[in-house]
């Protein structure tokens, strides 16, 4: 979805839209996101600027919980309006301070490229710092999840690692997620479409029934 912002072209990408393609200059190089991390998912997140405490803990936790992000065959991805230079020199300082490594690239979007075409710039928010947005993206480059939150509020780890564990699963098993659905937890089975399919569901007792329209089963 695009929308116009003082005669700028702001994008807004959505959930189901095939990510924006952009070559951008990393902290591990040149990339073009159509041919990062083949076959994998990715998470893209932003976070306002280098050298500030919120986005230092953010970004240790990502850095913390990666063997989490690889196990789920998935990459990360930062993004900041900084320079490499502040990058390195930011990642150098955690790392001197904590022992915490940032061992995955992170965008130098000084030209704001990227940040607007993914709706990263929220002009009533800052008109120079990107929020604090992550893009789940799955290995077919289509955004499956999107969420944004404001320069003063950190996201939550968890939460991250749990929403791309259930689209994983909802993926390979063809199923819904209800709420606070984690790892081990029941799933739900799609409502039946037919007579036939709702007199099954009726009749199946190995599923956990509130009703016809709303049975769980274990994928173990
Ligand atoms: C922070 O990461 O602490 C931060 C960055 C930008 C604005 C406010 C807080």
């Amino acid at each position: 979805m695009e929308t116009i912002q003082n005669n700028e072209i702001i994008s807004m990408p959505r959930i189901g839209d095939i990510a924006p393609d952009f070559e951008a200059v990393t902290t591990k190089g040149k990339i073009k996101l159509s041919e990062f991390a083949k076959d994998k998912w990715i998470v893209m997140f932003s976070h306002p600027a280098d050298f500030t405490p919120v986005c230092t803990t953010e970004m240790s936790g990502f850095a913390v919980r990666k063997p989490e992000f690889d196990a789920l065959n998935t990459e990360l991805l930062g993004l900041s309006i900084d320079s490499v230079h502040a990058h390195l020199g930011w990642v150098q300082n955690v790392r001197e301070n904590t022992g915490v490594y940032f061992d995955f690239p992170i965008i130098a979007d000084l030209d704001m490229k990227v940040s607007k075409k993914y709706g990263m710039l929220q002009p009533n928010e800052s008109e120079t710092a990107a929020v604090r947005a992550v893009f789940f993206i799955d290995p077919k480059k289509k955004i499956r999840l999107v969420m944004y939150y404001p320069l003063n509020v950190g996201r939550n780890m968890n939460e991250i690692l749990r929403a791309l564990e259930a689209l994983q699963t909802s993926d390979k098993y063809k199923v819904a997620m209800p709420l606070d659905w984690k790892k081990g937890d029941k799933v739900i089975v799609s409502p039946p479409k037919t007579l036939d399919e709702l007199n099954a569901r009726i009749a199946d007792d190995t599923l956990e029934k509130v009703d016809w329209y709303l049975a769980k089963k274990s994928l173990n």
